[in-house]
């Protein structure tokens, strides 16, 4: 390993950190690289992980890979959603659940949170919503306290099923809103008006049966620094349990990046001017009494505990339902056809419908510990050395790339790392580069 190989993850020590230490957003993928088990022996390989015990938290995820229309901003779109598509994919998802349900790897534990996410698992009819968090409920050991939260938005999730979920057992909502700003909405292809946004929010909270949370991008077309200014002062104005702060990503390809090359949508807010938009972001949620809860999540008070997302980037096992979902089981990940035909031909054989599966390496759990510093901003490094898949140092290792982030005012500390306000909102790239560390680390202690 050469030393320049480290320096290229250097940030650059000149200038506000929070606008210039890098020139691009590192896009980490979760989880860790991993041997690739055949697909001809994917079903045998699931049933012996089945049939082992599971231990340690443990979340679930089901996957609802619909929406009314594909935002321009989102990468997360894959199927058109249409009325005859809730009672069929609901059917499937109960066929998968209650495939896995009595095995020990299911039973053997309680399961701390579920998540309902997608796509826009609020497109669902009521009636299919209730059966899926009715079976889950009578399935599952569900932990007594255990998170259920149902993600969406805004259109179509209309006041029965707003109720039928909560009868269920819903007890947490995450409901994008993206900006409450009518014009900046529209031009995303976002149906509803910021006025049915507000309206829509306050009939949530004024229930009082369940956390709130909504979704806000930063730096998106037209969304001037007043227009930010608006969309946080209407957060902390609604009284909301928690808001997540995104930093908007333009996906090569997506309809945003065409739009904008074509001229029919004005660009999106550069990385400069998006730290500045974090930073207002920070200050005036911190300001109010809020708590930062990860780099890009908030809570008002105690209702909001964000345990999906805090267990699941802290390694948390994840059993994952659904076309397209992702899990992790027993050290071994996975991944669900995405393709609906593939699945609904897979569950209606009787098989786990699976597209990949493969067993994770020996750097899973170091990479697991930096992927959850990074998450709640404090990095544990005298605890990752002590990790028994890496010897003594790679502390020493890492000092040079530390010492740089420490200059460019990203990170504090020396055993116990913390980010700075520039560090969160640089928080992808630090863990990108991060991991990119430790592989350099481990390629250059590898057995010659
Ligand atoms: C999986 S999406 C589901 C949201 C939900 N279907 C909706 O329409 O509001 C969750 C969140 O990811 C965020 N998101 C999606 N695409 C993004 C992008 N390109 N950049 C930043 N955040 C994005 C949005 O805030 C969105 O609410
Ligand atoms: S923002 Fe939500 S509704 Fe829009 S395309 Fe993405 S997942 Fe679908």
């Amino acid at each position: 390993m050469s030393v320049s190989e480290l320096e290229q993850l250097f940030a650059n020590t000149s200038g506000n950190p929070i606008q210039h230490a890098f020139t691009r957003r590192g896009g980490h993928m979760p989880g860790a690289a991993g041997t690739d088990i055949p697909v001809e022996d994917h079903q045998d390989v699931w049933s012996q992980l089945q049939a082992k015990r599971r231990s340690g938290p443990t979340v679930m995820y089901l996957h609802v890979p619909f929406c009314a229309n594909h935002c321009l901003f989102c990468g997360f779109y894959r199927n058109k959603w249409q009325e005859a598509h809730s009672a069929p994919y609901t059917n499937a998802l109960i066929k998968e659940l209650e495939r896995d349900a009595s095995s020990l790897a299911s039973t053997s534990g309680p399961i701390n949170a579920v998540y309902f996410g997608g796509g826009t698992p609020t497109a669902l009819h009521a009636k299919d919503l209730q059966r899926l968090i009715r079976r889950i409920t009578d399935l599952f050991p569900l932990a007594a306290d255990c998170e259920i939260t149902v993600e969406g938005r805004i259109y179509h999730f209309d006041d029965d099923k707003i109720e039928t979920c909560l009868d269920a057992g819903a007890n947490r909502f995450s409901t994008g809103v993206q900006s409450f700003n009518t014009q900046v909405r529209r031009r995303q292809g976002r149906k509803a008006t910021g006025e049915e946004a507000i309206r829509f929010f306050e009939g949530l909270r004024d229930r009082n049966r369940a956390a709130i949370i909504c979704d806000l991008i930063l730096g998106l077309p037209d969304q001037s620094a007043d227009v930010w200014l608006h969309d946080l002062q209407t957060v902390t104005d609604l009284g909301l349990d928690g808001v997540d702060l995104y930093t908007l990503a333009v996906f090569p390809g997506s309809p945003l990046s065409l739009a904008i090359k074509k001229g029919r949508i004005s660009p999106s807010a550069p990385l400069p001017e998006q730290g500045l938009m974090y930073q207002t972001g920070l200050e005036y949620l911190a300001a109010r009494g809020w708590r930062q809860l990860s780099s890009s999540h908030w809570a008002r008070g105690t209702r909001e505990r964000n345990l999906y997302n805090s267990l699941l980037k802290s390694g948390a096992q994840c059993l994952a339902f659904g076309a397209g979902a992702g899990g992790g089981l027993n050290n071994f990940s996975y991944t669900n056809h995405a393709d609906l035909a593939a699945y609904y031909e897979q569950v209606n054989r009787g098989v786990k419908p699976l597209a990949s599966l493969s067993k994770n390496d020996a750097l899973a759990t170091p990479l697991n510990h930096l992927a959850a510093g990074v998450e709640s901003m404090r990095i544990d490094l005298a605890a990752l050395e002590s990790n028994e898949h890496l010897d003594q140092g790679f502390l020493q290792f890492m000092t040079p790339l530390l010492d740089n982030w420490r200059a460019a005012q990203l990170v504090e500390g020396e055993a116990v790392l913390t980010l700075t306000t520039a560090g969160r909102f640089w928080h992808q790239t630090l863990l990108t580069n991060l991991k990119a560390a430790l592989r350099l680390w481990c390629a250059s202690h590898q057995p010659t």
